[in-house]
């Protein structure tokens, strides 16, 4: 099952709980890029030379674990599950996940990992339409950019020590959307045969019953 979209969607715990409640391993493709972007920091490597970027990633020493309910991010061996998620990595994430050969790298990763089981929930931007283009329910989550920055911005209040600056974050949202849309390689839209689901107006537990509905009518009888 390929989930993609924006963030702010609640895609990440969307696609967690759908792959308990199916009994599927999941994998977070967006941790991957991640992972990468953090070596490209570590090394000092200038995130606009994407030769550089690439030869960083190379090779990448990144392990994900595919239990829905448990966060295993691993570099070389380090738990960075949080690290990835800070300031430095999301405001480079972007330049460093439109470098082709990066792309092509994680998702050749990304297509052996997320055939790895029987069942698996992938969660990403491209994956019903690069990755797995197979893959037996694709699912595209959207939601307006107001109502992802209302998320993120009461998750960021929630958080300890978090500031509550909406307009930031909706500056930000609508920044990170265009930079993912507009690039060269994979730029972030529906596969053709994606089921859109706009989360906007939807609670969590709504989004988590259409889908899992969705893969029980299409990932076969005994789900
Ligand atoms: O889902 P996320 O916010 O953790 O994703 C981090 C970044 O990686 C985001 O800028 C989009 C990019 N990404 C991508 O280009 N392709 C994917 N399959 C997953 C994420």
């Amino acid at each position: 099952m390929a989930i993609d979209g924006p963030s702010g969607t609640g895609k990440s715990s969307v696609s967690r709980q759908v792959a308990h409640r199916i009994g599927a391993g999941y994998l977070d493709t967006g941790a991957m890029y991640r992972v990468a972007t953090l070596r490209v920091l570590r090394g000092a490597v200038d995130i606009t030379d994407p030769v550089a970027v690439a030869d960083s990633v190379r090779g990448l020493p990144v392990s994900v674990g595919s239990d829905a309910l448990v966060e295993e991010i691993l570099l070389s061996g380090e738990d960075v599950s949080a690290e990835i998620r800070g300031d430095a990595v999301t405001a480079a994430v972007s330049a460093v996940s439109a470098v082709p050969d990066v792309r092509s790298a994680l998702v050749e990763v990304q297509r052996a990992l997320g055939t790895a089981r029987e069942r698996m929930v992938v969660e990403g931007r491209d994956i019903g339409s690069v990755v797995l283009p197979d893959a037996d329910v694709k699912v595209f989550l959207t939601a307006t950019a107001e109502a992802r920055a209302h998320r993120r911005n009461r998750q960021n209040i929630a958080a300890a020590g978090g500031a509550d600056d909406y307009a930031a974050v909706l500056e930000s949202v609508r920044r990170r959307d265009h930079l993912d849309s507009t690039r060269a390689v994979s730029p972030l839209r529906p596969a053709d045969d994606a089921r859109v689901v706009d989360t906007s107006d939807m609670g969590f537990d709504d989004v988590v019953q259409l889908l899992t509905e969705l893969a029980r009518e299409n990932m076969g009888a005994a789900l």
